[in-house]
């Protein structure tokens, strides 16, 4: 029968079963998204649609599952994403899969694996999905999470691209009613004017190299951009003072960064320049961006450009212009519900289907067709016997019309139209009622 979503209450299940009993819990970090979450998730699929469309983006699903190496190549080997959060799974055949943590190395693996780029360019994309990330679950951070993403494949490394992503990003998660939204941004220079900027961090970093935690004095000589992104309390007191990059782009750089920011200042997109972010994934280059609600202290969203991806992973001499972001949808919808922005309620039916004894139950599949081919919506509870149970039910889920199809009406091929409202009723022929039904809605 076709319910209203149901308020389900969580059974605490003790952690130490009964010997030999499954433990029924999701895995730690995982979530079940039950009915009467699905309103908001239908509202996030139809604003994603809605605005891919408007943008031009192209759906693309790839597979859940990539070969390591796309990410161990593609994310950076020394990105807390490769070194602490992939789930890997090793094939009967040896090969060394991996939960995809994120799309964006995987979308470029698609469009080198498919020759993408014989299509009209910039290509751009979309997808939403779930993705995996071994992480310590805690508020908005979690091992299966699902992602929206657009990215911009191909053509030149125009800024107006950038702005475009960032736009669609904002757009997207403004059209889901979240309120006070801020992108932080910066630039990470090139391979031309990034080494100097390391340098400049590995010597400023150099001087603290006792007060750094174990992960960053190990990565100090081989990223030091990722000290920047650290967490750790005493390694982010010392970012306050760090070398700023926008302080040492080349001259390309700043000029495509200005022309980037020109862009948001003529689209009236509120922004805030963060020098120290770098984010946690080692492809990007110039732009980088995340969108924050104020007040809540984890991005909703981010990405920024990546034109040495392409080269990265093999497929190419040189660098291919691209430029991407993800929005997470488990925290736009956690901030969504704490702002009272409803979700999207499948439109309720306005009819109900009452049988009475077996005739009638026999009957009443084929029937039900009937207005399955003439699209009006109808609900029923087939394996309730009695009237009076079944008018209950039409009662709660306040139809505006029963039928009611009992032995007699089936004998003489009629049916019985209640309106709900006001208790009339009337028998019609049975070959009629989707006629005589539509005229009353
Ligand atoms: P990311 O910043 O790692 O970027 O993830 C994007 C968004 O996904 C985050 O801002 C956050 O909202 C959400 N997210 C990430 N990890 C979790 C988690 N464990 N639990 C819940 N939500 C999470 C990327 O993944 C890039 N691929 C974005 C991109 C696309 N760059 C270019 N194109």
């Amino acid at each position: 029968m076709a319910k209203t979503p149901v308020k389900t209450k969580k059974v605490k299940i003790s952690e130490k079963t009964k010997k030999g009993a499954i433990l029924l819990q999701a895995p730690k970090g995982m979530h079940d998204i039950l009915p009467e979450d699905q309103p908001w998730w239908n509202r996030v699929r139809k604003v994603a649609d809605t605005i891919a469309d408007f943008y031009n983006f192209q759906r693309i699903d790839t597979p859940i599952l990539e070969n390591m190496e796309i990410f161990e190549r593609g994310v950076g080997n020394t990105t807390d994403i490769v070194e602490k959060e992939m789930f890997v799974a090793r094939t009967k055949g040896g090969d060394q899969l991996v939960l995809r943590p994120e799309n964006t190395a995987g979308i470029m693996r698609a469009y080198l694996e498919h020759g993408l780029s014989r299509l009209p360019q910039p290509l751009k994309l979309y997808y939403l999905g779930p993705f995996f990330r071994h992480e310590r679950p805690q508020a908005g951070r979690y091992r299966q999470f699902h992602q929206g993403g657009f990215e911009i494949i191909g053509g030149d490394d125009d800024p107006l691209y950038d702005a475009q992503i960032i736009l669609a990003t904002y757009r997207f998660i403004e059209e889901l009613k979240v309120k006070n939204l801020v992108i932080q941004i910066n630039s990470i220079g090139c391979r031309v004017c990034r080494p100097t900027y390391k340098r400049k961090l590995l010597e400023y970093y150099k001087k603290f190299e006792n007060k750094l935690c174990k992960d960053c004095r190990r990565r100090i000589e081989i990223n030091p951009l990722r000290l920047l992104d650290c967490k750790n309390e005493s390694c982010e007191a010392l970012k306050a003072d760090a070398p700023v990059m926008v302080n040492h782009l080349c001259s390309a750089c700043r000029n495509h960064f200005k022309l980037d920011l020109e862009y948001l200042d003529e689209l009236g997109l509120p922004y805030a320049l963060s020098h120290y972010l770098v984010r946690g994934l080692d492809y990007y280059n110039r732009t980088v961006f995340e969108i924050y609600a104020e007040g809540i202290p984890s991005a909703l969203g981010g990405g920024g450009r990546y034109d040495y991806l392409a080269e990265i992973l093999g497929g190419r001499k040189s660098p291919l212009p691209a430029v991407g972001s993800a929005p997470g949808i488990e925290r736009i919808i956690e901030v969504m519900k704490a702002q009272g922005v409803p979700g999207i309620s499948k439109p309720r039916a306005k009819i109900f289907l009452i049988q009475i004894g077996d005739p009638a139950k026999k009957k009443a599949l084929g029937l039900l067709e009937k207005f399955r081919e003439a699209d009006i919506k109808v609900i029923e509870s087939l394996g309730k016997e009695s009237l009076s149970t079944q008018l209950k039910i039409a009662n709660k889920e306040e139809v505006q019309l029963a039928l009611l199809l009992g032995q007699r009406e089936v004998f003489e091929d009629n049916i019985i139209i209640r309106d709900m409202k006001s208790g009339n009723q009337e028998t019609v022929p049975l070959s009629k009622v989707v006629d005589e039904v539509k005229r009353r809605l």
